[in-house]
């Protein structure tokens, strides 16, 4: 299906699926810039850190775009861009790095993969789950956009609001806008300054470096950090 994009490019073509292994495997292997690949049902979703993202049949909105361009900021731009999307319904908020968080809640995760040249830039967000269908113990309690605003979403409506967002950011990223957006994202994150602990060591940001590491001063010295559980103490 083609689509009008503000500026042409982020979206201008979705394409449909039932079940596919992972949206983030057709975005790499079709090398296409532009391009979203949308799935009902992935067998083989995947998340951060190796982990597996469960994406069952028709209960959120899995989807991955193809861009030929590097990676760098495309996580920033796609957790702004579903902050931007899910309003005026929901004001959600970014955790750093790039989840997207309703209260306590992560409704959204995002996972940008590179290879040789082509990114895939993929969303996974929560829209019709009951509190049945997520596991009690995981590590970020999750939550559907349906438990948290107490009503269903026009799934479609949502993903055109998204994908016009991500177009401006990455058109954005693409004209060299880069610290800009790298700004709002920090801003959004909302961490400079604030006390945080990982790993049971407590100590404040300083920094939000370029690559969006933190710099944490502790007792112990100053501590970069990647990536990891945070939690924020003020
Ligand atoms: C995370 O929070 O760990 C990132 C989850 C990313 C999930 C999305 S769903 C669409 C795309 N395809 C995948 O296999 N993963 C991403």
């Amino acid at each position: 299906m083609s689509r009008e994009t503000p500026s042409g490019a982020v979206g201008h073509t979705i394409r449909r699926y039932d079940t596919v292994s992972s949206t983030n495997d057709l975005a790499l292997k079709e090398g296409l810039h532009g391009v979203v690949y949308v799935a009902r049902e992935q067998t083989l979703g995947r998340g951060r850190h190796g982990r597996q993202w469960a994406s069952a049949a028709g209960k959120g909105l899995w989807f991955s775009v193809g861009l030929r361009m590097a990676p760098a900021g495309l996580t920033f731009a796609a957790a702004l861009a579903v902050r931007d999307g899910l309003q005026p319904g929901l004001e959600a908020s970014i955790r750093w790095p790039n989840d997207v968080y309703a209260g306590n809640f992560k409704i959204c995760g995002i996972l940008v993969e590179h290879r040789a040249g082509q990114s895939a830039l993929g969303i996974g967000l929560n829209l019709s789950h009951g509190p049945e269908d997520f596991p009690p113990d995981l590590e970020k309690p999750a939550a559907s956009l349906e438990m948290v605003t107490g009503h269903s979403w026009d799934r479609e409506g949502l993903l055109g609001r998204i994908l016009d967002a991500l177009d401006g950011y990455v058109t954005r990223l693409q004209s060299g806008s880069y610290a800009a957006i790298h700004q709002s994202w920090a801003e959004a994150c909302g961490l400079q300054g604030k006390t945080i602990r990982r790993d049971g060591v407590t100590g404040v940001v300083t920094q939000i470096l370029e690559d969006g590491a933190l710099l944490v001063a502790t007792d112990g010295g100053v501590l970069r950090v990647d990536s990891g559980l945070i939690t924020q103490v003020d």
